[in-house]
């Protein structure tokens, strides 16, 4: 273990900190991947000073929020919840409040002059530095906020799995950052320009991952198919939207041939260029599914929102992505009520929903954000409107989500088993499991209460549908194997829940 932090031995030692060592942290995570993915990092960063989580922040002498910012609506969450702690903190000064993420680096200083109580302020590149400038805080250091990118000398955490700990499917980071400028969207800002992970650094983290037991990786990045590095070959293709992605995975399927399955999240249009498509027919390691945010299927929003693709050219890349294999899928985000969208701009998002087809989606109410060209605008559907397009657009996908799961009833499908789904039905010495086809549907299964499934690939007949997930059977002979080995077998530790 990396020994503790001077500093914090030497308060330790002169007796001066305000509570009994190890420090004990609460963590609470709000918005993307990324930033689940940061948490992580972040617990590993503490847990390597030997600093221990709470389940509550009573107990805990640092209160760690790690905050999104993308829509209002999260950055309002972060707010009330930090608030909420003001009565604690004003019982136990010592207490360490710490911003971290989106919100930190959106509002740097003046977050620490809006928030009384709050100590710490730290962007989503100065992850490194919490525990020092932690230490400095229980010591009784004036309030801090640490918002510097890492531009000149970039830096990315190197996963440590933790035993007992480890996620079937394990995220990795392949960049920092987007040079995007969708006129929306605040990420630019608060997670600065596009810095690429070096190829061997993505390679040694997923090789790390699946050594402790992950089976499927999942690739982060703002615009995870814009990739490059100079040590993979150059794509020579003459298009300028070419990147080195396709070479990216290439690498990753040859290298580490045990890894069961590999996905991303999320390309940017743009760079789905038929190299990827061909990609995607080639590595049986992808995914059949793929989620590309489309937005708007209106050309007018579309170059409103600066996307630099019209819907004829987003239509001929989802396409030729969804041929890639007979039963891949394709998900995406889209936004109602931008600023000038009309019904007519609407209802060409909702024929573009359907004639791509896609199974599911996130959608998102417009919501201005600070330092954003969007901003300029009038954010002039009201809100009624925009609720009223974004039932109409649920009502879409939930019809073309549903149609496709029925499609499946009846088939075999490959699982990879992510862990316990809610209910057990003890009594009858089934449990349930919960896992994801090679598109990402959700399957819950109930094996034997012995069997020790988590992590396997399991062949499971699709005996329903439900609303967002299938129910699936294991097939009888497979059945009757887990029955013969967990008599012979001793209990090995279930993996946890991996959460979607
Ligand atoms: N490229 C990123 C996108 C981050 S934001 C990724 O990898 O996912 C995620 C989604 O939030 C966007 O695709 C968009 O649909 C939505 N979003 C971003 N800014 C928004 C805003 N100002 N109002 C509403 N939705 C927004
Ligand atoms: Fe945001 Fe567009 Fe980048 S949605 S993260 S600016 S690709």
């Amino acid at each position: 273990m990396t020994p503790r932090l001077d500093g914090l031995a030497a308060l330790e030692g002169r007796g001066e900190l305000g509570y009994s060592p190890p420090v004990r942290y609460y963590l609470e995570t709000f918005g993307c991947q990324m930033n689940v993915h940061d948490s992580d990092r972040m617990e590993e960063v503490l847990h390597a000073h030997g600093w221990q989580n709470t389940p509550t922040p009573d107990e805990a002498e640092l209160v760690i929020f790690n905050t999104c910012s993308v829509r209002e609506k999260a950055e309002q969450k972060l707010r009330s919840e930090v608030g909420k702690l003001a009565p604690l903190k004003a019982a136990r000064p010592a207490l360490v409040i710490v911003v971290a993420g989106c919100v930190a680096q959106q509002e740097g200083e003046r977050l620490l002059k809006q928030i009384r109580h709050l100590d710490l302020v730290i962007g989503p590149d100065n992850i490194p530095e919490l525990p020092k400038l932690v230490t400095s805080q229980l010591g009784g250091s004036p309030k801090t906020a640490r918002t510097e990118f890492d531009l000149v000398e970039t830096h990315f955490l190197a996963s440590s799995p933790q035993g007992g700990k480890t996620p079937v499917s394990a995220m990795v980071t392949t960049m920092k950052g987007c040079d995007e400028r969708c006129s929306f969207c605040v990420v630019p800002y608060t997670r600065g320009p596009e810095r690429y992970r070096p190829v061997d650094e993505i390679i040694a983290d997923i090789a790390r991952w699946v050594e402790a037991g992950s089976r499927e990786v999942l690739l982060l990045g703002q615009t995870v198919d814009s990739y490059r590095d100079s040590s993979l070959p150059s794509p020579n293709t003459g298009d300028p939207d070419e990147s080195q992605f396709p070479f990216l995975l290439k690498r990753i399927a040859k290298e580490i041939p045990t890894l069961a399955r590999l996905r991303y999240t999320s390309p940017h249009p743009r760079h789905a260029t038929p190299s990827l498509a061909r990609t995607h027919a080639e590595l049986d390691v992808l995914a059949h599914h793929v989620h590309l945010p489309v937005q708007s299927g209106s050309d007018r929003i579309l170059k409103r929102m600066i996307r630099r693709y019209t819907r004829e050219e987003f239509v001929e890349r989802a396409r030729r992505l969804l041929a890639a294999r007979p039963d891949m899928t394709m998900s995406t985000d889209i936004i109602v009520g931008f600023p000038g969208e009309t019904d007519d701009d609407f209802e060409a998002t909702l024929s573009l929903v359907r004639e791509v087809g896609f199974t599911a989606l996130f959608g998102f109410k417009y919501s201005p954000r600070p330092h954003t060209p969007a901003k300029k605008l009038a954010d002039d559907v009201p809100e009624v409107v925009k609720a009223e397009r974004l039932a109409r657009l649920f009502a879409v996908i939930e019809e073309q989500g549903a149609t496709h799961l029925q499609s499946l009833v009846g088939t075999s499908q490959e699982v990879l088993v992510e862990g316990a789904s809610k209910m057990s039905r003890a009594e009858m010495g089934l449990r349930r499991v919960q896992g994801r086809t090679v598109r990402n549907e959700i399957v819950h299964i109930e094996v034997p209460r012995e069997a020790h499934v988590e992590g396997q690939l399991l062949n499971v007949d699709v005996v329903r549908a439900n609303k967002h997930s299938l129910e699936g059977q294991i097939e009888r002979e497979n059945l009757a194997r887990f029955r013969r080995a967990s008599q012979s077998e001793s209990p090995r530790r279930a993996l946890p829940i991996f959460a979607s």
